[in-house]
């Protein structure tokens, strides 16, 4: 028997948790797995909210069948296409072959080009309205939060959002479903790691979404990942609010690259600059040795970020490239940027970096330091005078509110 969890009368959680995949779209890691939330509701009608992974389908049928016994699903509400949910859709449709698959207008193309599915389609407008008995839902279009069909839907008797990836975050959950059933503080690093990684290219829609949903009352959050947020909806959507507007905490990341440790010595005297003052939320990561999901999330964290790079082949050193690209793929805005690096025969480190600045619009930090070959005592003050500078534009911030 596999276990579901009772949210409300007549609505259940009835998702699995992941812990064997260790790459999520074949990109980021997944040191602590991650959930694929489904959601049942058992009313006149029968409604599933959004399926889960491929790989989960057995488990996932054994839930819904442990709520619902021998009745049949009437509806398949597809609030996301990304396979990690909609990845058994077929597989349901071939249990429930009477099931009515209720998704919009951009549902449709995704349900055929993924899986041939074009019939037992019912298209649902924005506002739209679905009544299972006691149980009414709302859907609300919120496009690329993060693909173009995404969208939330609504249950207007327990005032439930369910809200798809939106208000997700990576982690397996820990036998407890809910905010205030696990540890929290356990899942915070994740939920941001995974707004920035998957979700944070697209603020704008996210500001939207949030706007759209603000004259309903939401008392439940639901999302397609992690933690169900009931103890305290608004502090997921204000988190998600702040992340989407670029806000940032005051604090510094410093990502660094390093061959035979004359960078790392300029980074540790950036540091030490740093520390006398009374900001003391300071990450320093080696790109070489973290993956580029983590650097992403504690740049959306932090409101300044310094890069550090050695010179290779007469250009940037290739894994910090690789996160700048990141960076400018994600659009981060409204951040401090310091830079510091070295060189041995020719340049193309530092001034790589540089250009980024500028192509970004950063504040940037004066002094920029780039030593040669190893780094003088002069190179040491300078990375010192920068590490200083830096806390200290992060408190002229903090003073202008
Ligand atoms: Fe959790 Fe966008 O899929």
């Amino acid at each position: 028997m596999e276990l579901s969890v009772k949210i409300k009368e007549g609505i259940h959680w009835i998702g699995v948790n992941d812990r064997s995949t260790d790459i999520f779209e074949g990109m980021w890691p997944l040191p602590k797995g991650v959930s694929y939330n489904s959601y049942i509701i058992d009313d006149d009608k029968v409604a599933i909210l959004d399926t889960v992974k491929h790989n989960s389908y057995e488990r996932f049928l054994g839930k819904i069948k442990s709520v619902i016994g021998d009745k049949k699903v009437d509806y398949l509400i597809v609030n996301h296409m990304e396979p990690d949910h909609s990845g058994s859709i077929k597989l349901l449709l071939n249990e429930y072959p009477e099931m009515k698959i209720i998704g919009n207008k951009k549902t449709v193309g995704f349900l055929e080009n993924f899986f041939g599915i074009t019939s037992n389609i019912e298209v649902v407008d924005d506002a739209g309205v679905l009544n299972l008995g006691r149980h009414k839902l709302t859907f609300h279009l919120t496009p690329m939060v993060h693909w173009p069909e995404t969208m939330v839907t609504y249950e207007t008797t327990e005032k439930i959002l369910f809200s798809a990836d939106a208000f997700g975050g990576f982690g397996a959950l820990t036998g407890g479903i809910f905010d205030d059933e696990v540890d929290i503080a356990y899942f915070e690093d994740e939920i941001l790691r995974y707004f920035s990684n998957i979700v944070g290219k697209y603020c704008v829609m996210v500001q939207k979404a949030i706007q759209k949903l603000q004259g309903i009352d939401i008392q439940i959050i639901a999302p397609t990942h992690g933690p169900i947020w009931r103890s305290d909806p608004a502090s997921i959507i204000k988190r998600y609010d702040r992340w989407s507007k670029h806000e940032a905490e005051a604090g510094v990341v410093i990502v660094y690259a390093s061959m035979y440790g004359n960078t790392e010595t300029m980074m540790e005297a950036v540091a030490r600059g740093m520390a006398e003052h009374d900001i003391n939320r300071i990450r320093i990561h080696d790109v070489s040795r973290t993956h580029v999901s983590y650097l992403i999330r504690d740049a959306w964290r932090f409101k300044a970020l310094i890069l550090g790079s050695p010179t290779y082949d007469t250009r940037l050193f290739p894994l910090m490239d690789q996160f700048i690209k990141f960076l400018k793929h994600k659009q981060l805005k409204n951040r401090i940027l310091g830079l510091f690096g070295t060189y041995g025969w020719s340049g193309g480190g530092v001034s790589t970096l540089k250009e980024f600045a500028e192509e970004g619009n950063w504040d940037l930090v004066d002094p920029i330091v780039e030593a040669h070959c190893s780094p003088t005592d002069e190179d040491l003050n300078q990375c010192f005078t920068l590490g200083k500078r830096t806390i200290e534009k992060i408190k002229s911030y903090e003073t202008c509110g």
